[in-house]
């Protein structure tokens, strides 16, 4: 089948009261393992790769394999390039075949990030591609490097901003951040529910990992339509991978391809159960 158009799942998601997984991978067993849970559960995913990832898993190999992937799969995958910090990245993104994008302009300033987006949502429709912005700053980076400082977004801000650009989707600052959490985050639902009334495009939800089934669960009754999870299935594929080595005296690749699949085939599973509400 053809790569699922992200917008449909979106819709679906906002009928069904129910959020879209957009789960990180960085290699073939990641991508093995979140297919794998998607068609067992029968619920369509989002594959996603980060700019930041991009060092140790190049873009033209991940698209290739993203893409296969989504095309041979009997349940609807979207492909998704997330957190494009460089906008000639999210451009090279597009002409390989990615179908949404996430433009991360979130640390300039308002004007500046309203500019960049734009230019980004013009060169996106000629590809009729989905796309991705952020306003405010989700905690943490991507990837761990960075440690941003969270800044919620302001719902009046985000209206503008959704208006102005014409953008697809808004990822929110509620208290969030990437990376596990040191300790439970207290998120702004407050914030969120006002988001919601004033933004006219779905919301997303990064920084996933460490959240509860009762957080995942209000903010998706608050018009959270996407949730990024990335931190979770990396750890869970090193931990399965670590336990078949620790077993044996000779670790082969075969087994040892399988387990990290696993790894993340449990954590996809654990979080779509969650997700469908
Ligand atoms: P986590 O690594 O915290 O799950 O965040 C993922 C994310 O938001 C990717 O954009």
């Amino acid at each position: 089948m053809p790569v699922c158009d992200i917008r449909r799942l979106m819709e679906d998601a906002a009928t069904n009261n129910r959020a879209v997984g957009a789960f990180s991978v960085g290699n073939m067993e990641m991508v093995l393992g979140a297919v794998k849970a998607s068609l067992e559960l029968k619920t369509p995913i989002i594959l996603q790769i980060a700019e930041v990832r991009l060092k140790t898993s190049p873009l033209e190999y991940m698209a290739a394999l993203m893409l296969a992937a989504a095309k041979k799969s009997s349940v609807p995958i979207a492909v998704h390039f997330d957190h494009g910090l460089d906008e000639n990245t999210v451009y090279k993104a597009l002409s390989l075949g990615f179908t949404s994008v996430m433009l991360d302009a979130s640390l300039l300033p308002f004007e500046e990030n309203i500019a960049i987006t734009k230019r980004v949502v013009k060169k996106a429709r000629e590809y009729g591609a989905f796309v991705e912005a952020e306003l405010g700053v989700v905690g943490g980076s991507e990837g761990g490097s960075k440690a941003h400082k969270i800044n919620c977004t302001d719902p009046l801000l985000a209206a503008e901003f959704c208006e102005r650009t014409g953008i697809d989707a808004l990822a929110v600052a509620i208290g969030n951040a990437h990376g596990n959490y040191p300790i439970l985050p207290s998120l702004r639902f407050d914030i969120l529910e006002a988001l919601n009334k004033t933004c006219p495009v779905p919301l997303v939800l990064h920084g996933g990992t460490g959240m509860t089934d009762d957080m995942f669960r209000k903010a998706i009754s608050l018009g959270i339509r996407k949730i990024n999870i990335a931190t979770a299935s990396f750890d869970n594929l090193a931990k399965s991978a670590k336990a078949y080595t620790d077993s044996t005296k000779k670790a082969d690749y075969f087994t040892l391809s399988a387990h990290m699949a696993d790894g993340v085939y449990e954590n996809v599973k654990k979080h779509i159960e969650i997700f469908n509400n």
